[in-house]
Formats: C-alpha cells, sequence, structure tokens
C-alpha cells in the first residue's frame, strides 16, 4: 500500500494553471483523439421535419407523490424510477423535499471556497491514503494524462469517520452548510433506497440493510472544472461510474458538463432548476460518465456518494441470483473495490469489467 502514501509526481492544481492565462494546455492533460469530448448531444429522429436533431435528455421525475396516500399515483412515480434505472441509471428529480436555498447556499459557499487565495485551500492539501481534503488527481499511476479539476473529498458518513476539521473552516459558514446539506441529502437517498429495493422486488428496508443500515457510508466530492484554453483536447473528469450504491449530484446551474453515455454516445445532461442528478450505481446498471469542460466558465459540482458500510462483504442479494442469472462477479467489500479505483483513476467500464468472475 506504499504507493498510496503519497502522489507520484508535484501536485499542481488546474485551477492555478487556469488563471496562470495560458492558451495552451500542458501535455499531461491532452487526451488521445479518441477520448477527447464531442459535442453531439442530439439524436436524429425521422419524425421531426426534415430529420433535424431533437436534444436528448435523461429522465425528469417528480418525487412528489412517492409518498402520497393515493396508491395509483405512487405506483406510477415507482414504475417511472424503475424504467429510468434501467434505461439509463441516471435521472433527475424534482420536488425531492430538500431545501432550494440550501442547495444554492452550499454550492455558492463551495465556489467562494475554491476562490480563496490557495494558500488557504493547501491548507487542505489531500493524499492518495484517504484522499479527503483537496486534491487534483484521482489515481497514483505515474505519468498519467490527467483531468482538468480540481477537487475537495470528505466523509459525512459513519459518524466514525466524521472529521470537522479536515472540513474548510473558510469561507465561515462552509462547515455548519456541510452539515446540513449532508443531512437533508442523506435523507433523501435513504428515500430512494426504499423505492429502489421495493421496485427489485426486494423487502422496503433490504438494501439499507444490505448496506450495513445505520453504518451506511456517504461522501462528499465537491468538483471544480476551471476555464479551460482548449476544451476540445481534455475532459473534466475521464469516464468512470461511480463505486457506490448512489450518488446525488447537485451540478452547476448555469455551465452544463456532465455526459452520460447512452448506448456509445455521449448525451450531456441539460439540468433542470432546484433538480438533483440521481446515479443509481450499484443497482441495474452503473453507467459510465464523464465531465467536459469549457473555454468561458467555471464548474462546481457536488456529488454525494451514498456508500456501503465499508467492510461488509458485498454480493447480491440472494433472492436476485438465479441458475440463469448467476452473480457476475465475486463478493468483496466497498473498501477493496475503492482502493482498485484509487489506484488506477477513472478508467471508464474498464473498472468493473476486469474484476468479472471467469466463467
Ligand atoms: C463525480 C461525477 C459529475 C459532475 O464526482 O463522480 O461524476 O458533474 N461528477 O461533476
Ligand atoms: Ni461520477
Amino acid at each position: 500500500m506504499n504507493c498510496l502514501l503519497r502522489w507520484p509526481e508535484p501536485v499542481v492544481r488546474v485551477q492555478s494553471l487556469s488563471e496562470s492565462g495560458i492558451s495552451a494546455i500542458p501535455a499531461r492533460y491532452i487526451k488521445p483523439p479518441s477520448d477527447r469530448p464531442s459535442r453531439n448531444n442530439t439524436a436524429a429522429t425521422p419524425t421531426t421535419k426534415n430529420f433535424e436533431a431533437t436534444p436528448i435528455n435523461i429522465p425528469i421525475i417528480n418525487l412528489q407523490n412517492l409518498f402520497s396516500d393515493d396508491q395509483s399515483l405512487c405506483e406510477e412515480t415507482l414504475g417511472l424510477i424503475s424504467q429510468a434505472c434501467r434505461e439509463w441509471g441516471f435521472f433527475q428529480v424534482v420536488n425531492h423535499g430538500v431545501s432550494h436555498e440550501l442547495m444554492r447556499r452550499v454550492r455558492e459557499v463551495w465556489r467562494e471556497f475554491f476562490h480563496l487565495p490557495i494558500e488557504a485551500k493547501q491548507e487542505y492539501a489531500n493524499s492518495p491514503s484517504t484522499y479527503e481534503g483537496y486534491g487534483s488527481r484521482l489515481g497514483v499511476e505515474k505519468g498519467a494524462i490527467l483531468d482538468w479539476s480540481d477537487y475537495f473529498f470528505l466523509h459525512y458518513m459513519p459518524q466514525s469517520l466524521r472529521n470537522e476539521n479536515k472540513w474548510p473552516a473558510l469561507p465561515p459558514s462552509c462547515r455548519k452548510l456541510i452539515g446540513e446539506y449532508g443531512e437533508e441529502v442523506v435523507k433523501l437517498c435513504g428515500r430512494l433506497m426504499k423505492v429502489l429495493s421495493i421496485n427489485l422486488g426486494l423487502g422496503e428496508e433490504y438494501l439499507q440493510n444490505a448496506f450495513g443500515g445505520d453504518n451506511i457510508g456517504a461522501c462528499l466530492r465537491v468538483n471544480f472544472y476551471p476555464k479551460c484554453p482548449q476544451p476540445d483536447l481534455t475532459l473534466g473528469l475521464s469516464p468512470h461510474s461511480d463505486p457506490g450504491g448512489l450518488t446525488l449530484l447537485l451540478p452547476d446551474e448555469n455551465v452544463s458538463g456532465l455526459q452520460v453515455r447512452k448506448s456509445n454516445e455521449w448525451v450531456t445532461v441539460d439540468p433542470a432548476p432546484n433538480a438533483f442528478i440521481v446515479v443509481s450505481n450499484a443497482i441495474y446498471k452503473s453507467v459510465d460518465h464523464r465531465v467536459i469542460v469549457n473555454a468561458a466558465k467555471d464548474r462546481v459540482s457536488l456529488a454525494l456518494f451514498y456508500n456501503p458500510k465499508s467492510d461488509l462483504l458485498i454480493e447480491p442479494a440472494k433472492e436476485l441470483v438465479t441458475e440463469d442469472r448467476p452473480a457476475l462477479y465475486p463478493p468483496m467489500t466497498f473498501d477493496e473495490y475503492r482502493l482498485y479505483i484509487r489506484t488506477k483513476g477513472p478508467c471508464g467500464k474498464a473498472q468493473v469489467e476486469s474484476l468479472k468472475s471467469p466463467r
């Protein structure tokens, strides 16, 4: 595990590069041509006049009826979520119960954090042993091509890993807002876990219990994608699938950038006002996604990862495994799986494929 004690090369803050006024990005950030962003966000549909391209977007689901007394409204919502998980593995939720004001404030406080002088942020510089703190790369492979982003990573749950001293002390309201935001979003994750459990034909509490009950993990990664002078040559975040159970992403309200892979095309998500983007990872599909950057505006996003208790052995629900549908992967703990990603960095579906059981 020695390789995870320190970064293999001196850390360069992408934000400093961006602010230095360079007009060409360093070679370390230039992706091979096949990995560069394409901006086609559309599908040609023969139904539109002149075969015009129509924008496509991930489903937007209103959660208002979820716990409604009206059984049929509730079931309709469950059905929409089930379909979104199967077809996309990604959807947006509105009327989710989290205060819009809180969402706005937490995003703004993080934007302010990233605009503090570099010395204030360096205090929280992270190492690959836990990734907690202010970071600029994922993976410890020497000579790797890097992504155009900085981030801040912190543990919110379990309580035993939560250490507010590792959260930014500035801006002054930052810690308090992280606490409030974490509480609300974890609550929403709990509700969504019930929905996914029911949709899989398992008991309402099944997934939450399988994830360790009250001992689930929750981490926050705040991503900062600085302006990029050559956005067509690089990516803000390389293709990856999130390792945990569920991710709730609060995107920048003004700048898009997140792309989801759908039948080998990259679809840019158009964020709906006050919505969260839900990534239903471990269940149904853990979909590849990536982030593109642009020359005009920086972008802030907050990803809250809802993870299983870190030392529980993760394997498919017994109820879902049959002779025709055997388990695809050997059981492993979340700690083991995460270590693998933390060593290699984001590498698309190869991340999971290489772990498949021999058949
Ligand atoms: C992530 C992620 C997307 C974004 O942090 O895992 O996929 O829009 N972020 O920043
Ligand atoms: Ni992700």
